[in-house]
């Protein structure tokens, strides 16, 4: 006739809980209980809670209803009723569950390489969710990074910059899912500089390409002489990651070596880029040798002039 003990789960995502007690025409007196607190005798109203009210009061039944349920209602309800002069019982736990909601959470970072990063990702939920970090920006299966609140990254790498997901996840409903970018700043390094041969007469481009974040601004010198569009017949073009230095017209005097200087906050480099006509011989490993074979007979010559004196 009475319900034995049973449990209620509730996501309050819902928010509205019916407890229902089934009673019998043999009942003289009811009540419901929240904890050792009289919430309902009857129809008259003890709590001064205005979320609970009686629902139905009938002969055979008599349940409540609690509006706007939150986790502090959580616990042992007691429909209690006397039959024949004999108190019975009937409990019910109510256990609320929360579906997992990041509260707070890092925002977008630049940092420099080098650098300790640290995120936060803050998540409420109940049972409590499990937080993880993930690296967006790498393959599938690689990308867990942290199965904690904090994601702690010591001197960071270009390749760690990217986007990284906080995910808070619990069994009642959809993870929480934010995501939080990491721009990794760092100075440019050339990646081409190509030697370009063209013949007199002829349209010639030297292009010299750069990897930096921030993106790197460029300069082209011949010898100690910065170079600028419209002087000498030349045309400096800037494309993201790519400068081009453009001869309309190339004439015997543009032969020669051009240096591409990429600079960003950080610092810069530069590389040397020839410029040759046809026939001419361009080996980066014979004018190394020939340079060092340069050195060594100045050393030499050097060495003869102090034996001399
Ligand atoms: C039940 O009791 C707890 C503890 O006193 C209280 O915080 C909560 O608001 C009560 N809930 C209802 C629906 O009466
Ligand atoms: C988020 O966390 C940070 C660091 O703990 C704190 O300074 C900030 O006040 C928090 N913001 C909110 C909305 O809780
Ligand atoms: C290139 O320069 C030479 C010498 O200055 C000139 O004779 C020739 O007409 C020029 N060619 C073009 C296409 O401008
Ligand atoms: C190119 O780099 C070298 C070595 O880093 C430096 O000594 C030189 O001054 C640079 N040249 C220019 C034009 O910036
Ligand atoms: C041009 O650069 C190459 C190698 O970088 C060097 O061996 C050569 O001597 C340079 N030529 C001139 C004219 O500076």
């Amino acid at each position: 006739m009475y319900h034995p003990a049973y449990w209620v789960v509730f996501s309050a995502t819902t928010a509205l809980l019916f407890i229902p007690c089934t009673i019998d025409d043999r009942v003289t007196r009811v009540a419901w209980l929240n904890r050792s607190t009289i919430l309902y005798a009857g129809n008259d109203k003890w709590s001064i809670d205005p979320r609970v009210i009686i629902l139905v009061n009938t002969p055979t039944q008599y349940s409540i209803m609690i509006q706007n349920v939150d986790v502090y209602d959580e616990g042992p309800y007691t429909c209690s009723v006397q039959t024949d002069n004999h108190p019975k019982t009937s409990r019910v736990h109510l256990i609320v569950q929360v579906p997992p909601q990041i509260m707070n959470i890092s925002s977008d970072i630049t940092v420099n390489e080098g650098s300790s990063v640290t995120l936060l990702c803050l998540a409420i939920g109940r049972p409590e969710p499990t937080v993880t970090w993930r690296h967006l920006s790498v393959k599938e299966g690689q990308g867990f990074v942290s199965e904690d609140e904090y994601l702690e990254i010591s001197d960071i790498k270009r390749d760690q910059s990217g986007e990284y997901e906080c995910s808070a996840l619990n069994d009642v409903a959809a993870p929480d899912v934010r995501k939080v970018k990491i721009t990794v700043n760092y100075p440019p390094y050339i990646s081409k500089a190509k030697n370009t041969g063209v013949s007199v007469g002829q349209k010639g481009i030297l292009s010299c390409e750069a990897s930096a974040v921030p993106m790197a601004e460029f300069q082209w010198f011949k010898e100690d002489t910065r170079l600028a569009t419209g002087l000498d017949g030349v045309r400096i073009e800037n494309k993201g990651r790519m400068s081009t230095l453009t001869f309309f017209n190339v004439s015997e005097k543009d032969y020669g070596n051009y240096t591409c200087v990429a600079t960003n906050k950080l610092g810069n480099t530069n590389a040397s880029i020839t410029l040759y006509g046809p026939g001419a011989v361009i080996d980066g490993v014979n004018s190394a040798s020939r340079a060092l074979a340069c050195l060594w007979l100045s050393g030499t010559l050097l060495a003869h002039f102090f034996i001399k004196f």
